[in-house]
């Protein structure tokens, strides 16, 4: 088990070494990071109840749980509501973050389900965990500098028959009609943008079964859950401007026309009737991938 007084201290926005290309150097700082992570929570955090019905089906009352990268808590806290008798335990090379992520848990009435360890995930988990019955990795695997090795350190720390659930954003959000002339520029740039190997900043979408299979885990199944909304919470538009100003920023003059550049811009524009923040027809169209494994029973 986890102990809380475990500190592995690594400076926060590290750990991208693992080949991406990461856009610009774009490592937002954690008050930014938590800002975003919170806004897509709010706006896509639908995905969670379906992974968590996933693992209810392997591991229908689980004691204890790890969310690898917890970030400001979105995966702990869906985990401990979901699993009343559970103890979860949120690790992160970011101290600031764990510390939203224990104030989340308290303002939830959840803070006595849920522990907070400083850690540096890089290439494995603090060696004195084990016995675990579920270990969640959601949009993170792909910062830790060495995934695989932490694949099979997870492996170690779970008990047989315990279950790996992670989740990747599959396709980034897209914020406006698609049949409307600013969907369209939305498209264009986001194609324009995806196709330098741009992710966000902070997401990926590698093809992880490779990875979990090399670890010894038997995958249970790979799930493409669409997060889209056709009728968005108002959070939606912060989430636009979060996103749209990190795709903008970029894009350089060879990537896009400068019409496209100019709409974005106007979309970016609060004085505009119909910037991103003034506008009510907004819908969100996204997807997540979750790989569902677990440990062999008989090894
Ligand atoms: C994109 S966020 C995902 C947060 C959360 N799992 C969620 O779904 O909202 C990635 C998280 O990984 C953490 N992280 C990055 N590198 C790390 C490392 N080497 N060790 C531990 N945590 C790390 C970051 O601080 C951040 O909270």
């Amino acid at each position: 088990m986890a102990h809380s007084h475990d500190t592995h201290h690594h400076a926060p926005g590290h750990g991208h070494t693992d080949g991406h290309t990461h856009g610009h150097g774009n490592h937002p700082d954690a008050e930014t990071m938590a800002t975003v992570l919170d806004l897509d929570a709010t706006v896509n955090g639908h995905y969670l109840g379906e992974v968590c019905d996933r693992i209810a089906v392997l591991v229908p009352e689980p004691r204890t749980m790890l969310d690898l990268g917890s970030g400001t808590g979105t995966g702990t806290l869906a985990l401990a509501r979901r699993f009343g008798s559970s103890q979860v335990v949120a690790l992160d090379n970011s101290a600031e973050l764990l510390e939203r992520v224990a104030r989340a848990a308290q303002e939830a009435g959840l803070d006595g389900q849920v522990r907070t360890v400083t850690a540096d995930l890089d290439s494995a988990l603090p060696d004195h965990i084990s016995d675990v019955d579920v270990a969640w990795a959601s949009s993170t695997l792909h910062h830790f500098a060495d995934a695989e090795a932490l694949l099979r350190s997870t492996f170690r720390a779970l008990r047989p028959g315990g279950v790996l659930a992670i989740v990747e954003i599959a396709e980034p959000p897209t914020f406006l009609p698609p049949d409307s002339a600013d969907g369209e520029v939305e498209q264009r740039l986001r194609e324009a943008i995806l196709g330098k190997g741009w992710n966000g900043g902070w997401n990926g979408r590698p093809d992880w079964a490779p990875s979990i299979t090399a670890a010894d885990f038997e995958i249970v199944e790979t799930r493409d859950i669409p997060t889209d909304l056709d009728n968005p919470p108002a959070a939606a538009a912060d989430y636009a401007v979060e996103w749209l100003t990190r795709v903008r920023s970029g894009l350089t003059d060879d990537d896009a026309s400068a019409e496209d550049l100019a709409a974005v811009d106007q979309l970016l524009h609060d004085d505009n009737p119909a910037s991103l923040r003034r506008r009510n027809d907004l819908v969100v169209r996204s997807s997540r991938i979750a790989w569902i494994a677990r440990r062999p029973e008989n090894s």
